[in-house]
């Protein structure tokens, strides 16, 4: 078993905000990273900045919607560790609008990213895990999978079935793997308003720039989990400005 300090975890959107506060924080700790995402630029720096640090990361570009992949992820934690602890499954879109608006495709890309996405990695890490008798699930959802408000039902839905799916495979798992859900409130990336409607990109962006918290609050709260003995599990983490009704 690896210690805590050098476990094999790869995140998938890991080029910015949440995936990259968990990169750096994982990394200065000592784990080996294996880190998805689709802006090759931005993934690259992540992964220079982490190892002229004298971090252990590796680029692999990942479409999550794309099956074959979130393979290519955990196949290159095989390839280059020889194994692989932890999946965090953060990559997501938020690209919300109101239905009248008809935004089809971004409600596609939504289940397909987040949904989709997290069963394409849990396809590829599930056997992985089986074959080694342990790993760990980090699945991200959002405080919008609680409390829906308009104009965001299509990603509060998604974000509920992160719930849904990381329950079902919690109480499938067995004693040797482990199932987290990390649930954030307003986190200050550049993600918050992108691709969604102007009207509600500026009031997202706006209450971002009054109350979010810092990305790295989140990457604590999944370092948390990660870091619990092997029998524990922590099923689920809020973790939200303390301005955030
Ligand atoms: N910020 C918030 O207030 C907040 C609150 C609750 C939950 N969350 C959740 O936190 C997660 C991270 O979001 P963030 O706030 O850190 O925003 P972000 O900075 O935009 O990060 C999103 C990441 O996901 C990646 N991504 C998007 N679609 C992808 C795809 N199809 N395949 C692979 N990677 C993809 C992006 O990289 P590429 O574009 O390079 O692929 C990027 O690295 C999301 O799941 C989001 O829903 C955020």
């Amino acid at each position: 078993m690896p210690t805590d300090q050098d476990k094999v975890i790869a995140i998938t959107g890991a080029s910015s905000g949440i995936g990259e506060a968990t990169a750096r924080l994982l990394a200065g700790r000592g784990a080996r990273l294996v880190l998805g995402a689709r802006r090759e630029d931005r993934l690259n720096a992540v992964v220079d900045g982490i190892t002229a640090r004298g971090g252990t990361a590796v680029g692999v570009l990942v479409d999550v919607t794309r099956r074959a992949d979130l393979r290519r992820l955990t196949d290159t934690a095989l390839e280059r560790y020889g194994r692989l602890d932890v999946l965090v499954s953060n990559a997501g879109t938020m690209a919300v609008s109101p239905f009248d608006e008809l935004r089809q495709d971004d409600w596609d890309a939504m289940v397909a990213t987040h949904v989709t996405g997290l069963l394409n990695g849990i396809g590829a890490a599930l056997p992985v895990f089986r074959r080694q008798g342990t790993g760990h699930f980090v699945n991200v959802s959002s405080t919008a999978a609680r409390v829906v408000k308009s104009p965001q039902a299509v990603y509060a839905a998604t974000k509920a079935a992160v719930h849904v799916i990381s329950e079902g495979l919690r109480q499938e798992s067995g004693p040797g793997l482990r199932v987290t859900v990390v649930s954030p409130g307003f986190t200050h990336t550049e993600g918050v308003g992108k691709g969604a409607s102007p009207e509600a990109a500026v009031a997202m962006i706006r209450m971002r720039d009054e109350i979010a918290m810092p990305p790295s609050a989140v990457a604590s709260a999944i370092g948390y989990a990660i870091d619990q003995p092997a029998g524990v599990d922590v099923g689920e983490i809020v973790v939200r400005p303390t301005a955030q009704a």
